[in-house]
């Protein structure tokens, strides 16, 4: 998501002032101060000057820029390899203590947020129409179109979200297959890609409520949960989203599936104006804590606002004997970001009962490598459908 308001980054090149609008999707400022860096220029030169807070503005070869990003990434890792990071590994390689684990959590974000500032400091100029001038530039038009939207004028932007833009395009072309279900579901730029498939299982063995002609799919992304309630035969099912993006991305999803009867509506958590719910599903964001830029919404949920949002709402919009299913990860426990007491507290407030909980074991990559820091929380991890009814 960009930020509304226009920006603008100045630079000077052949004693000429420069400007162009400013693209960040990790909402970071304009940079102020900028070098113009090319083939010729080391990756030990860029990195000091990008570790100074300089951002380099590429002159060079397209491919080069690629290189340069990826030393630049492997000087990074090294020096943290010698400094925090080895503390880290080190932590991990010996039994981690429970009270070690927050700290780790938030170390390693921290040192995710400075690698990604770093690397984010490699820019790139485009033209109209996202045109680039370089040597070897590939035709980014499309990709940067659907990413950040039309644009009448020059722009700057970080090689990395460029990198993010073309890779969302990717996906977008060739779908991201759902085994279970024997469909793909194609994400846009920006949208949460369901990448892990476990809850998708947990989805199709849940008995559906006796009566089931409504349903909501709250934050629906792809659209994925909304795809899985009307291909189990639920006539009207009720779509939203806070994310522009994701409506985009769900209806474009129910376009190539052929669901018509699904309705999308951008709304923070409940619909509008909807008949009452026999069945509300919702996924939410499973981390407890601030999302460093707007592509990480759909991870972190500051203080587990629409969590917590989602629960207080749900009777009120529960027909009699409706049914919330709520798809829980617990790794939140397991970093200690929540308590499960915390968690059975708001279960109890919604004024709903549980009725019965489905568990599935994570088992996507990060859970199963033991050289992660935290891989003590990341290998318990169980995701649950807490299966909630109205009294
Ligand atoms: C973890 S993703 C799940 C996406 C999809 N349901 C799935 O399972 O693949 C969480 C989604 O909730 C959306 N979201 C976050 N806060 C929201 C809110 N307050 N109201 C509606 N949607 C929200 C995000 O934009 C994101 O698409």
């Amino acid at each position: 998501m960009l930020s509304t308001e226009k920006q603008y980054v100045q630079w000077s090149e052949n004693e000429t002032s420069y400007q162009a609008l400013w693209l960040s999707q990790s909402n970071h400022m304009p940079p102020a101060r900028i070098a113009l860096v090319d083939d010729k220029t080391t990756a030990d030169d860029a990195y000091r000057l990008a570790c100074e807070g300089t951002s380099l503005l590429w002159r060079g070869d397209f491919h080069n820029a690629r290189q340069l990003l990826q030393a630049l990434g492997r000087r990074i890792d090294r020096t943290n390899e010698r400094s925090e990071l080895r503390k880290i590994k080190k932590a991990a390689n010996k039994s981690v203590t429970p009270k070690e684990i927050p700290n780790l959590f938030h170390q390693q974000r921290q040192l995710q947020a400075q690698r990604s500032r770093i690397l984010s400091r490699l820019l790139l100029e485009l033209d109209t129409g996202y045109i680039s001038k370089l040597r070897r530039a590939p035709d980014m038009s499309v990709a940067c179109t659907a990413a950040f939207g039309e644009l009448d004028e020059s722009c700057v932007l970080s090689f990395r979200d460029l990198q993010g833009a073309l890779g969302a395009a990717q996906w977008r072309e060739k779908g991201v297959p759902i085994k279970p279900l024997n469909v793909s579901v194609f994400p846009h730029y920006g949208v949460f890609a369901p990448t892990r498939h476990e809850y998708v299982q947990l989805l199709l063995d849940a008995p559906l409520p006796d009566v089931c002609g409504v349903a909501y799919d709250i934050g629906t992304g792809t659209g994925l949960l909304a795809i899985i309630l009307a291909q189990r035969g639920v006539k009207q099912v009720i779509a939203t989203d806070l994310n522009p993006q994701a409506l985009a991305c769900a209806s474009d999803n129910f376009t190539r599936l052929e669901l018509s009867s699904i309705q999308l509506q951008q709304a923070d958590l409940y619909p509008t104006d909807a008949p009452l719910a026999d069945l509300i599903v919702c996924n939410p964001p499973w981390l407890p804590a601030k999302p460093s830029s707007p592509l990480e919404y759909a991870v972190y949920d500051p203080n587990s606002k629409m969590l917590r949002g989602l629960l207080q709402g749900a009777k009120q919009h529960l027909a009699a004997h409706g049914e919330l299913w709520l798809i829980l990860s617990d790794l939140a426990e397991h970093l200690q970001l929540r308590t499960r007491d915390e968690l059975l507290g708001w279960l109890a407030d919604s004024g709903l009962v549980v009725k019965y909980r489905l568990d599935t074991k994570a088992k996507h990559s990060r859970s199963q490598d033991d050289t992660d820091p935290l891989f003590a929380a990341r290998s318990t991890e169980v995701t649950s459908l807490w299966c909630l009814q109205s009294v």
